[in-house]
């Protein structure tokens, strides 16, 4: 692991304008975010915060806000956000050189809407492949050493068996020192073992199980018998 706590002070924010009015930021500057295992999923409805926290996390440690790896580091010299700024870290034991040193950190930024951007400046060539493709590259070719590796629902793009592939680079990561934290709503990712889930809603932040979870309850009902939802909604 890299990281085992975020926090941020902020001081003189207005509560009531992004990104302080989110209940998960409000949460991070009373009490910060401990990262218990190396392996952290955001889940969250639509519209909770997962976005605003994983770029911030992503920025506070030097990656690209547009996305892309280390050798990327604010190569689009894009503004980092006000939470991006105000973001430190304390080091977990395998991370205390790049904690202490900007230019020994490590990582990848998977960001959805700058994804096919960030992956042709890194020689992926999107164009020639389909969006998952250019994700798939991306991981065989970019997620190899220890670092922090953020993304923010990768599974959009990806097929069923691609997101088993990217599970085993994920926990591939794990095994060798690196750390992940993803944002995501799928029921297949959250599944593996040992991650750690930190719903994110109205309440902030909190630890919930796997099979406690809403999105696995719903995709579990909906799969089993689509008409039950299927007929509140299409005539
Ligand atoms: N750049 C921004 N400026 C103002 N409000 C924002 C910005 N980005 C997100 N928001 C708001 O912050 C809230 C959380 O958004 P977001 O982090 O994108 O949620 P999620 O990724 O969980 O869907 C939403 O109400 C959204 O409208
Ligand atoms: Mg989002």
């Amino acid at each position: 692991m890299i990281v085992e706590r975020a926090y941020a002070h902020a001081v003189g924010h207005d509560e009531d304008e992004w990104p302080w009015s989110v209940p998960c930021v409000r949460q991070l500057l009373a009490e910060g975010l401990r990262f218990t295992a190396p392996v952290t999923f955001l889940v969250g409805e639509n519209g909770s915060g997962k976005s605003t926290l994983v770029e911030a996390l992503a920025e506070a440690f030097g990656l690209d806000p547009y996305g892309g790896s280390h050798d990327w580091k604010y190569a689009t010299h894009r503004a980092k956000s006000p939470l991006g700024e105000r973001i430190r870290f304390d080091a977990a034991r395998g991370g205390r050189q790049m904690v202490r040193s900007w230019s020994a950190r490590k990582g990848f930024f998977l960001r959805a809407e700058t994804a096919l951007d960030a992956l042709d400046r890194e020689g992926f060539e999107p164009d020639a492949k389909s969006h998952g493709e250019g994700f798939l590259a991306a991981f065989r070719g970019k997620f190899l050493v220890p670092g922090l590796y953020v993304m923010d629902e990768p599974e959009a793009a990806l097929s069923f068996g691609s997101c088993l592939e990217l599970i085993g680079h994920i926990d591939h990561l794990a095994n060798t020192g690196a750390q992940v934290v993803c944002a995501t709503h799928s029921p297949l990712l959250t599944a593996l073992p040992g991650a750690d889930i930190v719903e994110v809603g109205d309440h902030g932040l909190r630890r919930v199980r796997w099979e406690e979870l809403e999105l696995v309850d719903h995709w579990r009902r909906y799969l089993s018998d689509p008409a039950a939802y299927l007929r509140h909604i299409v005539e």
